[in-house]
């Protein structure tokens, strides 16, 4: 096949991992990319924003399917300029990626849908912020109502830096206020071709910048799959999964198809497993990052054929994804300064002396090449991912693999997959 991968983090690079690792060869292209992505597709000028641009190379270059990786092409309608030219395209048009894109708008989908999410309440001004606080009680959550790479949302004891955070989204509208919810969280993707689903396997990512959980909301420290302690408390992965299908996946689906705007792509359900049962956090419309690292080196068939089963309505054809025993951990490695002000343009070293370990692989976040030198361009920087028969040897060879890396005040969690 001839496929287009939009999108420029760790993410992409392992899809594009995924497909080139299938028995079939593939011919890539990639927009814009990255400097480890260049190394297994070729990469195209191209603006992934513009979907007439990206419409115009597709038919150009007579591509099978475009696979949209990062949000923000989805919300600028990119899926729905090359669906309307009939070209097989993976990831949801602009008016189900609002599932995403607005919080409010996914708590709608969630109401009319019966999914159980926790309360939420919209707040316009600060005096309505501090009364939707002092409903919902501590500790208080509140959200921006937008796109904001993980980073527009506080969790806090402290009712004053809860207000601080508001008073700093207000000017841009109104904030969202929610319940706490108290448990432990599972990121669950699901392939949809707009009516039917198709569930991957359960990963856990780490949102905090610190071990231990601690210091600021990231796009994400880390992650691995699957989760051995999701059987105690469900009887197997399976059971959870099906689950999950039944109450949030499929009715979320059905519902979109019914309202006119059927989800086609990746249905991300954030979970969290609360005393009283599994309730979702967040939806995204894409493959979340760093999850994806550790979930499709565990898969068994081919991506690209369950990627284009989505994308043309077919998944019928297919029973379920199934994935390997073994297991992944992805380790990510941050610039100095990351989340609020990255140092970029430092030289990185040692990485195919890391990759020579073995299971282990990189998927390059923001990375370039400068003459000789390969350095850093943004926040997340590499992920570096461990496989092996279980999460101990995956988490012991990536975090081998990191201590080989050189990358000048380069912050990365030592409590990645470290479970009691
Ligand atoms: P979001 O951008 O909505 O995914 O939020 C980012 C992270 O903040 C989540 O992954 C959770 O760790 C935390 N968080 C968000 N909403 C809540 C909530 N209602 N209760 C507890 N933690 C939350
Ligand atoms: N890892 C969280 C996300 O992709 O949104």
């Amino acid at each position: 096949m001839r496929i287009l991968v939009l999108g420029s983090g760790a993410r992409e690079h392992a899809v594009i991992l995924a497909l080139r690792s299938e028995e079939v060869s593939h011919e890539i292209f990639a927009a814009p990319g990255n400097a480890g992505i260049a190394r297994d597709a070729e990469l195209v000028d191209l603006d992934p924003l513009d979907p007439v641009a990206v419409t115009e190379f597709a038919k150009e270059h007579a591509v099978d399917l475009v696979v949209i990786g990062p949000e923000a092409p989805l919300v600028a309608g990119v899926a729905d300029a090359v669906r309307e030219r009939g070209i097989p395209v993976f990831g949801p048009g602009k008016a189900a990626a609002r599932l995403e894109g607005s919080k409010a708008f996914a708590k709608h989908v969630m109401d009319a849908a019966g999914v159980p999410t926790g309360r939420a309440l919209h707040a316009a001004s600060l005096d309505a912020v501090a009364e939707a606080l002092d409903e919902l009680g501590a500790p208080y959550v509140v959200k921006a109502d937008g796109l904001a790479s993980g980073k527009g949302v506080i969790v806090t004891p402290d009712r004053e830096a809860a207000l601080a955070h508001a008073a700093a989204y207000l000017p841009n509208g109104p904030v969202l206020v929610e319940e706490f919810l108290d448990g432990p969280e599972v990121s669950l993707f699901f392939l949809s071709d707009g009516d039917r689903v198709l569930p991957l396997s359960p990963a856990q990512d780490y949102k905090r910048l610190r071990d231990a959980d601690e210091g600021p909301n990231t796009g994400g420290m880390g992650a691995y799959s699957p989760l051995p302690w999701l059987a105690d408390r469900f009887g197997s992965e399976e059971a959870f999964v099906d689950l999950v299908s039944r109450e949030v996946a499929e009715p979320v689906v059905r519902h979109l198809d019914a309202a006119g705007t059927p989800f086609v792509g990746l249905l991300y359900a954030g979970l969290v497993l609360t005393a009283t049962g599994v309730k979702v956090i967040e939806f995204n419309a894409r493959f979340g990052d760093p999850e994806t690292q550790v979930v499709l080196p565990r898969l068994r068939e081919p991506l690209s054929g369950l990627l284009l089963a989505a994308a043309s309505g077919t998944l019928e054809d297919h029973a379920r994804a199934t994935f390997r025993d073994d297991a992944a951990v992805v380790v990510v490695l941050a610039s100095e300064g990351y989340p609020e002000r990255p140092v970029v343009g430092r030289p990185l070293r040692g990485l195919a002396d890391a990759e020579a370990i073995e299971g282990v692989h990189i998927a390059h976040a923001a990375t370039a090449t400068d003459g000789a030198d390969l350095v850093s361009t943004g926040g997340r920087v590499l992920g570096v991912v461990g496989t092996g028969a279980d999460l101990e040897e995956s988490r012991a060879r990536a975090y081998r693999a990191l201590e080989l890396i050189e990358l000048e005040g380069g912050q990365y969690r030592r409590d990645i997959a470290a479970l009691q």
